[in-house]
């Protein structure tokens, strides 16, 4: 049973505390993925976890055992990093049996192990190859590969994706989510990539400055975020987000246009209360043309000047102002627009959010 606990972890640099003590439970067999912006401390969690970087405070469970001071190659873990760290001088065969061969497993045991894991990954075509004649997804791939021989009970991932090709990223991750369904590994998977993170994980940490902001399945994170640093960094493009101000009835913005405060909302705030306002853009479009188009239970009808279209196909965005701020609306089945057309917007107030403008907090119950 590979489950991971991380009980009030800190990891401090001299005097600089960079993880604040940070709470989680992995699951057996769970695929994590920690996101959060660049120097919110992912990477050195994952670190900690792998043994490669000291723990400054709190403890590490595997499988229920302290671990904090076993050496990396004692947790029956691997990790996967972005940079793939390959030797120029093996073979993928040989790169891939490497670690095996250094723990002193005899070669008619490694060979087994090395032809498994070229087949799960498709490389075995290219086991007599040197990373120089390999493309970065195959290199990656062999990296990949080289953790699975081991046979871990946790995989780490370390923004493994971040240097391949936007069309070859999202190839892997699918090969990456099929790995994961064949070999039932504990997974934690590190990136700064929402899409990714949603894409892939069981459950997303989303980590801020030293902190855990929130933990939850995509749909949770997605639908629910408990606060306005989590709603504006996940989901893509990202939620519209106003500040605002409540007055009878009513979220008021700066130049005093103003939209109905939404039902959910309103035996939750009182007048005078400066608030964030946040609507995704799934939940601003042209009239007729939204998700929900026709079965809105609480909608505020406005028209309003388009700026700027984003045409992409199956949908368009749609940039206006209002409110003396500019939104992003998704327009589906998408007709084409002329720049300064005006035209009726729904904003789909029963799925907006209100944050409190100073906390950052949700104000749903
Ligand atoms: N060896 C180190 N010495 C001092 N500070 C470090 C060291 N490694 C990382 N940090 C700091 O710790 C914070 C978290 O870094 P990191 O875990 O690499 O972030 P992420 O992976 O989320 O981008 C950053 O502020 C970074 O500057
Ligand atoms: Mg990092």
């Amino acid at each position: 049973m590979a489950t991971v606990t991380l009980e009030k972890l800190v990891k401090r640099y001299g005097a600089l505390e960079v993880v604040h003590g940070i709470d989680l439970e992995v699951a057996n067999r769970e695929f994590i993925a920690l996101v959060g912006p660049s120097g919110c401390g992912k990477s050195t969690t994952l670190r900690m976890i792998a043994g490669l970087e000291p723990i400054s405070g709190g403890n590490l469970k595997i499988g229920g055992r302290i671990v904090n001071d076993l050496p990396p190659r004692a947790r029956n873990l691997a990790m996967v990093f972005q940079s793939y760290a390959l030797y120029p001088h093996m073979t993928v065969r040989e790169n891939m049996g490497f670690s095996l061969k250094i723990a002193g497993m005899k070669p008619e045991e490694i060979s087994p192990r090395v032809e498994e894991a070229a087949s799960t990954l498709d490389l075995t075509a290219l086991l007599d190859r040197r990373p120089s004649q390999l493309s970065g997804g195959q290199r990656q791939r062999v990296a990949m590969g080289r953790a699975i021989v081991r046979d871990p009970e946790v995989f780490l991932f370390d923004e493994p994706l971040s240097n391949l090709d936007a069309k070859l990223r999202t190839q892997m991750r699918t090969e990456i989510k099929k790995l994961h369904a064949k070999v039932q590994s504990t997974v934690i998977y590190v990136t700064h990539d929402q899409v990714e993170a949603m894409t892939l994980a069981d459950r997303i940490v989303i980590m801020r400055d030293g902190y855990i902001e929130q933990v939850g399945s995509p749909e949770e994170v997605f639908q629910r975020p408990n606060s306005k640093f989590v709603a504006g960094f996940i989901g893509s493009p990202p939620m519209n987000l106003k500040d605002a101000e409540i007055a009878d009835g009513r979220i008021v913005f700066a130049n005093g246009e103003s939209l109905p405060l939404p039902k959910q909302f309103a035996d939750r705030v009182s007048a005078g209360r400066k608030v964030t306002f946040g609507l995704r853009p799934d939940d601003l479009y042209p009239t007729g043309h939204g998700i929900h188009s026709g079965h809105e239970t609480d909608v505020h009808t406005q028209d309003l000047r388009v700026s700027i279209t984003e045409p992409l196909g199956n949908e368009t965005l749609v940039f206006s102002e209002f409110g003396g701020h500019e939104w992003v609306g998704r327009m589906l089945n998408p007709r084409p627009l002329k720049m300064g057309e005006m035209l009726g917007f729904c904003f789909d107030l029963s799925q907006a959010h209100l944050f409190d403008r100073d906390s950052g907090k949700t104000l749903r119950g």
